[in-house]
This record gives C-alpha cells, structure tokens and sequence, in this order.
C-alpha cells in the first residue's frame, strides 16, 4: 500500500535583507511537522523558498548600489545557510526567478486572461510596499497601511485586474463548509467579517511603474503583481504546467504555514485563483501569531530583531528550536525573551532532560560497569508500572496534538515523561539500592527502566531536536540500532536490549550562567569575543591570547620573549597546605576535537576515575585532536569551572613551554588509572 502523503509548505520569504529569528518560527515549525510526519509513516514533501521580485526587492537592491538578482543571489545564500544551521529537512527550496517558475506564472496569466478572469483598466489607489498590497481610500488609515502602520503611496497606472469578486459567493461558502481550512478559528471570522462581508473589489494584478518581476507574456510594459507570482509558487515547486507527476502526488496542500499578517493572500487571493484555475483548494491555512519584542513586531525597520546564528553558534540549532517550539502556544503571539529563552535552557533542557540521561549513566557505569542491566523477571512496582504507562500512552497523545499543529503542547507533554523519569529516580534512590544486600535485582530493574524511558524519550523528540536524539543514543550505546530509534519500536515497552555498553560522555546540555549570557547578547559580537578571551584568562585555563603567543600554563613563568626567568628570584613560596589545595589528577584523554571558530582550542573529554569530564585547552597548534586520544596527563580539577567560548570547561591541563615556545604536554613516567592523585 503507497504511504500517505503530506505536503507541507512555509511562506517564501522576501530576501530583502537577512531573516530573523520570526523566520525560523515558521520554518522550524514547519520542519517539526514534516518530521513528525515522515516519522510517522506518512509520504512529506516540504517545501520552502524566496519571493524575489517586486518594487520591495528592486528598491533594496537599489539602496544596496546592486543589480536586483545580484542582490537576492547573496541573500538567498545566506538563508539556505541558515536553514541548514537549523537543520530544516526541506525537500525543495523554490526561488521566483527561476525559468521553472516565471514560465508558469506567464502560461497562468495568460490562461485567466484568455478566459475572462483577468481584464485591462485603470488603477487609482495606495500601494503599500512593504507589504506589497494594495488598499483602497477607506482601508487606509491615516494615510498608513492598514496592516504594517507605514506609509502606503498613491498609484495612478494602467494595468490589469482579476475578477474577485466573481469567486467570493463560492469562496465564502467553501470557508463556511470546511472548518479546517482557515486555521485557528479566530482568523476565519477575520477573514469573512473584515474582507468578505464588506464585498471584493477586483484586484489589480499587474504593476507599470517598474520592472523587476514577471513580464505579462503579452504586454511587456507590465509585470504580473508579486503576489499573483509568489502565491504559485506552491504549485510551480510542484511541476504544475510542465511534469506534473509530483503536482498529481502533493497537490492539494495539507497546510500552508504562514503569519497572521498574510493569511489574507492565502485565503483570498490564493483559493480564489486556483478556483479560476480549476484546481483543489490547499486543505489548510494555518496563522500562526507574531513573535514580539518589547517594542512591538520584530521588524528590520524598528532594528530590534534577534538574529537566529548568532543564537545557534552559541546555544546550538537544537536548543534554538526547542525555546521557539516550547516558549509560544502555536497560534498565539508570543514575546521573545533572551532571559526567557536563558531559563528554558537551564530549566527543561540542563536540569530535566541533561540531568536525567546523566544521573542514568553515571549509575548505570558506576553500579554495572557501563552495562545496561537487565529488568528482573515478572516485578513491577507501582512506580515502574506509572513510567510504562506514561511511556506507551506518549505516541497517541503527541499525535493528536501535532495533527493540531499544537507543537507547545506536544513538548510538555514529552516533558512529562521526562520530569516522570527524574521523579522515579529520586523514588526508587537507587545509591540506596546500591548498599543494601539483596537490591541488586531491583537496581537492575530501576537502571533499565531509566534507560529505557530515555529511549521513547530520544525517538518522540526527533522531529522538534533532531541532533539531540543522535547523542542520547550514542550515550546508550544503540546509535547503530535503528530499530529502536523507529516510531513504531515505542508500540512496545522493553525493546532496548539488556547488556549493551553505555558510555557516558559529555552533558547534552551544561548549565549556563544566565546573567553572564544576558550581557554577552546585549553586547555586539566584537565584544562578545573580547570578553570570552578575557575570560579564559580569568578561568586560569591554558592562556592562548595572551599578546598572541602561544598556549602558556598561568602558571608558568615566563618573560615576553617566552624565555624562562630565573625561576628561584621570580617564585614566591607557598606552603606545603597551599600546594595541597590544588588536586593534581592523572586523567586519560577519551576524546578531543577543535572548537569551531578557535583556532587554539581543543575541547576535550577527559575520563578521572568515574568521572567524565570536559576540558576546554589551548592547545591546538601543538596536538591534532586525534594525536590525543588515549594520551594520560595531568590535570588541576579543583578549579572553578569556566565557560570558555560558551563551552563548561571542568579543569586545566598542565604544561610546559619549551624555550622557543613549543607547548608539551605533562605526562606520567609509567602507566597508572587515570584519576589517580598527584601529591
Ligand atoms: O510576507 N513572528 O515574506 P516575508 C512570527 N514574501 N513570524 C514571522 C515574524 C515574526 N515576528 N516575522 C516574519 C512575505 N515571520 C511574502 C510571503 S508567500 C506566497 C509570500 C514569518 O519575508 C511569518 O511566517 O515578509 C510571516 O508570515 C513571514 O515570515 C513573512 O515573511
């Protein structure tokens, strides 16, 4: 039996400037459905984009002293890197200046003006351009745009105009008949009381004054109006007018995603073209509320908007996506919050779900070597039987709320059984099992359900976090079972096999200092790297800045030339009991790789005993990652952690400097286990 389909669209964005993190709402919204979708079974095509033409475009383009396609060419690079960043599963990225697109725009006007839909007048009426719309004398306010607030322009031009209001009686009683189509309820009655009721005036479809957009295929002196050109983007992707194989599969949409601001194109302008076409209307709108700052609408022109990399390149794109996701129900408008989205990090993605796969490996390694146990045979306490229960009962009810777009929801649902985990943790206190005589089985039992829950855990966040799962499943030691990692392994409880090596590594999520992360975002980047620098020196780790000389220990002593002073004049004793209080560890390098953009440090994962921890060292010009692994050194682990370029560093590497500045790792004479003491 053919799968399902689902074809899922976001507006194509205006590449008039960089997006903002309004953008990636949207996007990562509409990725988080097509993910769930195709997780759970069904047939996706995803598709996303850029609106390219119109007097917005031309005018910035001009601004910017370049050619319009110049111009969007670097724009468009920008945001595809962006959706990559983000890790956005689109499955077709359509541009409006592509010849698959203007060709068919070209045959669809041609085809509504052969057919009476589309005849030549006269316009007298205000143009808003950021909106690109246009609005008559009683919609304007003020001399403003009735939608965006900014002044709208008198346009006086000859031009072309669509019927609408031929369409509107079919139009109203198709949105009175199909409840589901204008998306959440509250922009339905917007659409039919504010622009239904009052009556369609027929729209002007063309524009004279300017000339970067699709030629009218039988008047060059007029380009077809942006949206007409935009809206058909969602059936051009598909091959509409020229192979239509994936147009027969798709079409018509199971949502277009979208704004509040322009559900008004989607579910009048768009239905009433496709009418005329004879085509199906798309199954859904859905409109989405606006994420607001402080000052309003997060816009270019007011200079507040949040700028999506830099948040990624410090948080990650998974935690990004979590905080858009979890922070607003889908459908209200939301303010965004640094502070807020700080807390969301430190609450729900450190402490509940960082905390509960590392509380559950620790033990799991300290209790059972680092193999997952097996569950004793036909024993079920109450609490075992509530986290099952809980565990199975989380497909059904993710579904219902996803098929409501409900992504806010879905994600504290998921939490529940997170915050269910921890709780059976601290119930069942498994240290106290650990002692006593006799427990051993029902360790067992408890570790196991632990890792199992993080296992329906790790497969139900796959569509909101996608890297996330990957790492809680190489920590599990199942990252090569695919079979566990499928929607369909969570029909059962107690798939996850028994005796696989688990391995604990980093913290998926370290803690952050929120009011330390506050005041690097309100600084500019400049700054922001300044003070990261800085910071490294106060942390007292490896000093790589240090008046661009090499990787240098604090506290070693050294002149500027790098060359040692007489180090007996220069030392200042310290006491025996000051010596003590540094704890000097052997500790074995299990992994190393570069921290992007800096090129003097290495994070590291270095095993202690039991104990895995990350230490940050500027030592990358000395030691390729891999000439690391396995390598023992020494180690100052009772340090006070610091954040060094946003990276949780739990210690300091000890080493020399040789004479011509060369850094050379502290090692040990013979082999002893790692976390062994230096005294
Ligand atoms: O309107 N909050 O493009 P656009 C939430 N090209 N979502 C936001 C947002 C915010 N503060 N800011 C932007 C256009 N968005 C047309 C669309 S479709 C055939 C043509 C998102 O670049 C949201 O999805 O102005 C909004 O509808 C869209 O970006 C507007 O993007």
């Amino acid at each position: 039996m053919s799968k399902k389909t689902f074809y899922i669209t976001t507006p194509i964005y205006y590449p008039s400037d960089k997006l903002h993190v309004g953008h990636s709402y949207t996007t990562v919204a509409a990725d988080a459905m097509a993910r769930f979708k195709r997780l759970t079974g069904f047939d996706v095509w995803f598709l996303t984009g850029t609106d390219e033409h119109g007097q917005k475009i031309q005018r910035s383009a001009e601004n910017a002293g370049k050619s319009p396609q110049h111009f969007v060419d670097e724009i468009v690079a920008g945001i595809k890197d962006l959706w990559s960043a983000l890790d956005i599963s689109y499955d077709d990225f359509i541009r409006t200046t592509e010849p698959r697109h203007k060709q068919v725009v070209q045959e669809i006007f041609d085809r509504l003006y052969r057919q009476g839909d589309i005849y030549r007048g006269r316009y007298e009426g205000w143009y808003c351009t950021p909106c690109e719309s246009f609005w008559t004398a009683r919609q304007v306010v003020e001399g403003n745009c009735p939608d965006c607030g900014r002044p709208v322009e008198l346009v006086t031009e000859e031009g072309y105009f669509f019927r609408m209001s031929k369409y509107a009686g079919r139009l109203l009683e198709h949105i009175n008949n199909n409840p589901d189509f204008i998306q959440p309820p509250s922009r339905k009655n917007e659409m039919i009381n504010n622009f239904l009721r009052p009556g369609l005036e027929d729209l002007c479809v063309s524009r004279a004054t300017f000339k970067w957009g699709i030629p009218v295929p039988f008047d060059s002196e007029h380009v077809i109006y942006v949206w007409l050109d935009a809206l058909s983007n969602y059936i051009t992707a598909l091959g509409y007018g020229r192979d239509e194989t994936l147009f027969h599969k798709y079409w018509p949409a199971d949502v277009h995603l979208m704004a509040k601001e322009i559900v008004r194109f989607h579910t009048i302008y768009w239905p009433i073209f496709l009418m005329a076409l004879g085509l199906p209307l798309p199954k859904q709108v859905f409109g989405h509320g606006w994420l607001i700052m402080k000052e309003g609408k997060m816009s270019k022109s007011k200079g507040n908007v949040i700028d999506p990399m830099v948040l990624i390149e410090r948080y990650g794109s998974d935690s990004l996506r979590y905080y858009l996701l979890r922070e607003i129900p889908f459908g209200a408008d939301g303010v965004f919050s640094n502070e807020a989205m700080l807390q969301r990090f430190n609450t729900d993605l450190a402490n509940d779900l960082g905390n509960l796969l590392s509380r559950t490996l620790t033990m799991v390694e300290r209790f059972f070597g680092g193999i997952i146990p097996a569950p004793a045979d036909g024993e079920e306490l109450p609490s075992d039987r509530e986290l099952r229960e809980l565990a199975l009962s989380m497909p059904s009810r993710i579904t219902q709320l996803m098929d409501k777009l409900q992504f806010s929801s879905a994600l504290e649902t998921l939490w529940t059984l997170v915050r269910r985990s921890n709780k059976y943790i601290d119930e069942n206190a498994p240290w106290l099992l650990a002692k006593k005589e006799g427990e051993r089985k029902r360790l067992g039992t408890v570790l196991y359900n632990l890792c199992e829950a993080l296992r329906f855990i790790s497969v139900l966040l796959l569509p909101y976090m996608p890297r996330t799962p990957m790492r809680i499943w190489s920590q599990l030691g199942i990252d090569t079972m695919t079979h566990l990692q499928r929607w369909d392994s969570l029909e059962k409880w107690g798939l996850l096999k028994p005796g696989i090596k688990a391995q604990r590594t980093a913290d998926l999520f370290p803690r952050l200092d929120i009011e330390k992360e506050l005041a690097s975002l309100l600084e500019g980047k400049d700054d922001l790297e300044k003070k990261e620098k800085a910071k490294e020196f106060s942390a007292g780790e490896l000093d790589s800045f240090k008046e661009g000389k090499s990787a240098v220990s604090e506290s070693s002593s050294l002149d500027t030339d790098g060359k040692e002073q007489s180090s007996m004049e220069k030392t200042e004793y310290i006491s025996i009991e000051d010596f003590a209080r540094v704890d000097i560890r052997v500790g074995e390098i299990i992994s190393a790789e570069p921290v992007p953009k800096a090129d003097r440090l290495l994070k590291l994962e270095v095993k202690l005993g039991d104990e895995v921890r990350q230490i940050v060292a500027g030592i990358a010009q000395y030691y390729s990652p891999e000439s690391l692994v396995g390598k023992k050194a020494l180690f100052a682990v009772n340090l006070k952690p610091a954040k060094i370029r946003g990276l949780l560093s739990e210690g300091m590497i000890l080493a020399a400097t040789s004479p011509d500045g060369k850094v050379v790792l502290t090692t040990v004479d013979s082999d002893v286990p790692a976390g062994s003491k230096i005294s």
